[in-house]
């Protein structure tokens, strides 16, 4: 069984009440469900952890970095100055893709920089909770498991 990772930084738990007008109306529950209905056919299990605490993110990491073929990354707001998230990041040895709900270049100039997306082998932004099935397929595509 392959094991993927989804990790939701900060304020993402509450995706559906909060600002849906940016964010969608779909949950971070749904969310999951779509990802794991991507991967499913290849065989993959989910492994979905949301937290505000940039420590569990991290430890998340840690914990997952070698029995995880990849992962999804919504980093939420510690995109801008998430240094630890960051490191742990770059000690993650497989592919990883981030993920943005909202155009974030087309926001506040403070959400234009991302410490984590350099790391990133790809990223989704602007594209909502599609986004996440979006980066799902290219995880399956990059690991060969997409046909
Ligand atoms: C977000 C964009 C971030 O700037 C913001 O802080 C979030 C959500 C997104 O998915 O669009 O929490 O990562």
């Amino acid at each position: 069984m392959t094991d993927i990772l989804l990790l939701n930084g900060p304020n993402l738990g509450i995706l559906g009440d909060r600002e849906p007008e940016i964010y969608g109306s779909d949950t971070l529950a749904d969310i999951v469900t779509a990802v794991s209905d991507e991967v499913a056919d290849a065989g993959w299990k989910v492994i979905a952890i949301q937290d505000e605490s940039e420590a569990e993110l991290i430890r998340a990491l840690h914990a997952h970095r070698y029995s995880t073929a990849g992962a999804i990354v919504n980093p939420g707001a510690l995109m801008i100055a998430g240094w630890s998230l960051r490191d742990a990041l770059a000690s993650y040895p497989p592919p990883w893709i981030e993920v943005h709900l909202s155009n974030v270049w087309a926001r506040e100039q403070f959400r234009h920089q991302s410490v984590t997306a350099a790391l990133a082998q790809g990223a989704v932004v602007g594209l909502g909770a599609f986004g996440y099935r979006l980066a799902a397929r290219s995880l399956l595509h990059l690991l060969g498991s997409d046909r």
